[in-house]
């Protein structure tokens, strides 16, 4: 039996670098109330739901929004983020993504999606890989944001996967500290200082495979 019978896989900035146009949008809406949004702020919203991003937003700005205000500015933010992520397609798929789930594939790992985002299902159309993913748990299923495992323990059942032979690459601190709070490993992807808490910290997927993985979390 394989160690890892399930890899679970965060979308935005793992295997997509839409980080960057979530950072836009964000921006550009604090900029229409006078804020400036910091790119150290912005690594606080990775994992962070839309709402709760606007909320540690409205907070850093010291702006009070009433619920229907806050509702029609994420609605805003997501129209441009949605506009910025338009001419997404299968060439964006982040270095050695495609490759290495395809061998995890091969090899009968399971795969999962884990995603705090309500885009998640359009976007991984866009990139042409839904089904690569046995499952698929995102923003619209979920009802505790990262750092809460919520997310991951439910892709991890849904494939009848225990949390221990299951692991989650995430690009967000709080979704390292997600990952292990629900029991599992966790591969950062990004940089070691902002994702020290991981089991093992890589910089993209290119060259990666299923017995590196192995090797480097010592199992
Ligand atoms: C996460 C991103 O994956 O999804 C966050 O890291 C984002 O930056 C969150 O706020 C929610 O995304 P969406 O697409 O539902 O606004
Ligand atoms: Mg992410």
């Amino acid at each position: 039996m394989l160690p890892i019978s399930l890899c679970i896989f965060d979308l935005d900035g793992v295997i997509v670098d839409t980080a960057k146009y979530h950072f836009l949008a964000w921006r550009n809406l604090a900029k229409g109330f006078g804020y400036d949004l910091t790119e150290e702020q912005n690594e606080k919203l990775k994992g962070v739901s839309r709402i709760d991003s606007l909320d540690l937003i409205l907070s850093w700005a010291g702006i009070e929004k009433s619920g229907e205000e806050k509702k029609l500015l994420a609605a805003k933010k997501n129209d441009e983020y949605l506009l910025l992520i338009k001419n997404i397609t299968h060439r964006d798929l982040l270095p050695g993504v495609h490759e290495f789930l395809r061998q995890l594939i091969s090899l009968g790992v399971k795969t999962g999606l884990g995603s705090a985002s309500k885009n998640a299902k359009v976007i991984l159309e866009q990139l042409g890989v839904s089904n690569l993913f046995d499952v698929i748990v995102d923003g619209n299923m979920t009802t505790k944001g990262k750092p809460n495992p919520e997310v991951f323990i439910m892709g991890a059942a849904m494939c009848l996967v225990p949390p221990n032979r299951t692991v989650v690459f995430e690009d967000a601190a709080k979704g390292v500290e997600a990952a292990k709070a629900g029991g599992m490993y966790a591969v950062g992807v990004g940089n070691e200082s902002d994702l020290g808490e991981a089991d093992l910290v890589i910089e993209g997927f290119e060259g990666f495979t299923y017995q590196s993985l192995i090797k480097k979390i010592a199992i």
